[in-house]
């Protein structure tokens, strides 16, 4: 949600790699650009555009425009002030001698921006954003100095931010702040770097440092410093990035959304395979013990979006192993619902990203309360990762489509891992049982790869079907789960309006919404309950429903009977089988909203990595 990148750059021009890193975090919002260079006579030249970052490409030729080997840049999904010109990072202040992009929301910046206003101030936007810029003029004029002025303005401001900031009294130097909103450092040979996202910089540099809240960066060519909230220096560890560039390109895909949903076998195995030894589940990372893990009494899994269904599975799958109660909760619920947490309860928070605001306040209120925390997450030190007591990585790689397909399916895989070693800790799976689920969890990757590898009919489905207007998915059990993310990826990127429901609570209300050519899309993938499934089938097929189902290949036959369109996955066990259930919904909703002729990496209003309230 916005994205900053700054460089200081030895001799290289600053513009084209600001631009570059912006492309490469759009994802993180998309309702204009910026980018400010210092350039020679102590001269900060900003250019700033509504809209995607190529109309900023064609308005500064690609950056040639801006000369200078100093710079800042953002990308913005609008808060405070709609997207236009004006709203646009960087804000620059009044005199024009310091440039500022933010990441977050200040909070007070209402009272700030009326004190500043009696001060004289004249204001160009109704941006948050634009009172920070304002406010550090007024206090670097006190004390001619940026780093205690950008102190300054810390103790008096409010909310969460990452800051990126130039003056033009300091040719070789910016400036950096972080809280409750990611930023990172990265050192390059030709230069150093602060940015939102690893993304930004991996064409120039694996060697990263994770600021952490309160910190404050001074960054120039040849050094990076990082001090306190009392501007006293610290000592930082640096990162090696596992990965690298061409894990976020697209590499000849057209869309990043369809080369993830691709990734999604290697993905889960990278999550699964080096967890597995001599038929255990081993977590090396995570130091849950058995003593504790016998006076759990209660289980929260809290996230948002789609993590928040990956919880859902996780749920109808923990209950099943563990025998102790699960309860999903939206992140955003958590966090002001008083939850019951104490020292026996554990606390699962799920996270791509790592950098969700809400799960991040969630697990924070859940450590307040007490309670032990277990945090799933893709981002290597992203700030719900480092808080979190444990961590289990999933090892997705860089996900850089909006909509996520291999995050959550990976997620799915992790949860699948921490139920059988729980259970196992507990002694509440049998033996059998838990040999067979994970064996299936081995083999998943396999089965996805043999759908995968003969997906047409879901692609000729959603080409018979991208013209309705509204969709029930239904399921029961461990469909219904799944049924929430595949309504999901449909609502999102083809903005189609989409239900998930329960089939058994159709009955109860929903159903009178079904007539002659509603599409239902019909979900028999859990065995224990197809029959009943198939039951929910007969009574929308009976109220004129056009049914797609999606169910495994044994059931195939039996579903072709009723349904009007099938298609199916390979059977595995019954918990697993949303891991394979989901990937034809995220193939169907890709294609459905390529037909629609969507913008399907960047749907409309959303971005990724949701780090305000
Ligand atoms: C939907 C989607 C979102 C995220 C949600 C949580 O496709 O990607 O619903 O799942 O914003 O994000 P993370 O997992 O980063 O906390």
């Amino acid at each position: 949600m916005c994205g900053i990148i700054g460089f200081a750059g030895k001799e290289m021009q600053v513009a084209p790699i600001l631009l570059d890193g912006l492309e490469r975090m759009e994802y993180r919002g998309y309702d204009s650009a910026g980018i400010a260079v210092r350039s020679g006579e102590r001269r900060l030249q900003v250019k700033k555009a509504k809209g995607r970052l190529q109309v900023l490409l064609d308005l500064t030729h690609g950056g040639a425009d801006l000369e200078g080997t100093l710079g800042i840049g953002h990308t913005r999904w609008a808060t405070h002030g709609e997207p236009n010109d004006a709203n646009a990072h960087p804000h620059i202040s009044e005199n024009g001698s310091i440039a500022l992009v933010h990441n977050g929301i200040i909070e007070n910046y209402l009272d700030i921006k009326e004190h500043l206003v009696k001060l004289g101030v004249h204001f160009t936007s109704d941006t948050d954003s634009e009172v920070v810029a304002q406010l550090l003029e007024y206090h670097y004029n006190e004390c001619r100095n940026m780093l205690e002025a950008v102190g300054r303005v810390l103790r008096r401001i409010e909310g969460s931010y990452a800051f990126g900031i130039i003056c033009s009294d300091y040719p070789n130097a910016l400036i950096a702040a972080r809280k409750d909103s990611p930023l990172i450092l990265g050192r390059g040979e030709n230069g150093n770097f602060i940015a939102s996202d690893v993304t930004a910089i991996i064409k120039h540099t694996r060697d990263v440092i994770y600021m952490d809240d309160g910190e404050i960066a001074v960054v120039t060519a040849e050094s990076v410093d990082v001090f306190d909230d009392e501007l006293i220096p610290v000592h930082k560890k640096h990162h090696k990035v596992d990965w690298d560039v061409s894990a976020a390109e697209k590499g000849g895909y057209a869309h990043f959304m369809f080369k993830e949903i691709l990734e999604q076998p290697e993905a889960i195995q990278k999550t699964v395979s080096p967890r597995i030894r001599n038929g255990r589940v081993v977590l090396d990372d995570i130091k849950l013990t058995a003593e504790y893990a016998g006076e759990i009494s209660h289980i929260y899994m809290v996230a948002c979006g789609s993590a928040y269904h990956a919880g859902v599975v996780g749920k109808y799958v923990w209950e099943r192993l563990l025998r102790r109660p699960v309860e999903v909760v939206l992140a955003s619920e958590f966090r002001y619902s008083q939850p019951l947490v104490d020292e026996h309860t554990l606390v699962i928070t799920i996270s791509q990203s790592g950098e969700t605001l809400d799960t991040m306040a969630a697990l924070r209120e859940a450590k307040r309360l007490g309670g032990r925390t277990l945090a799933i997450c893709n981002v290597v030190g992203s700030s719900i990762a480092r808080e979190a007591d444990d961590v289990l990585y999933t090892w997705a790689g860089p996900e850089i489509a909006v909509a996520t397909s291999k995050g959550y399916s990976t997620q799915l895989a992790a949860l699948d891992l921490v139920g059988l070693y729980l259970a196992d800790l507990l002694g509440t799976i049998e033996p059998a049982e838990y040999n067979a689920i994970l064996a299936e969890l081995q083999a998943l990757p396999e089965k996805m790869r043999r759908y995968l590898a003969d997906y047409e009919s879901t692609q000729y489905f959603a080409s018979r079907y991208f013209n309705h207007s509204s969709v029930f998915f239904i399921g029961r059990n461990l469909d219904y789960a799944m049924g929430l993310e595949g309504s999901l990826k449909l609502k999102e990127i083809s903005y189609i309006h989409s239900e998930a429901y329960a089939s058994g609570e159709l009955k109860h209300g929903t159903i009178s919404l079904i007539e002659p050519g509603t599409l239902v899309v019909a979900l028999g993938t859990y065995g224990p309950l197809f029959d009943k499934a198939m039951s929910n089938v007969v009574e929308v097929k009976a109220r004129g429903a056009e049914v797609l189902a999606v169910t495994t290949e044994a059931f195939r036959e039996k579903m072709e009977k009723t349904a009007d369109a099938v298609i199916s996955v390979p059977e595995t066990h019954p918990v697993l089988q949303p891991s394979l259930g989901i990937v034809p919904l995220q193939l169907f909703a890709y294609y459905v909203a390529l037909q629609r002729g969507c913008d399907i990496d960047k749907p409309r209003n959303l971005a990724k990595s949701v780090t305000v309230e």
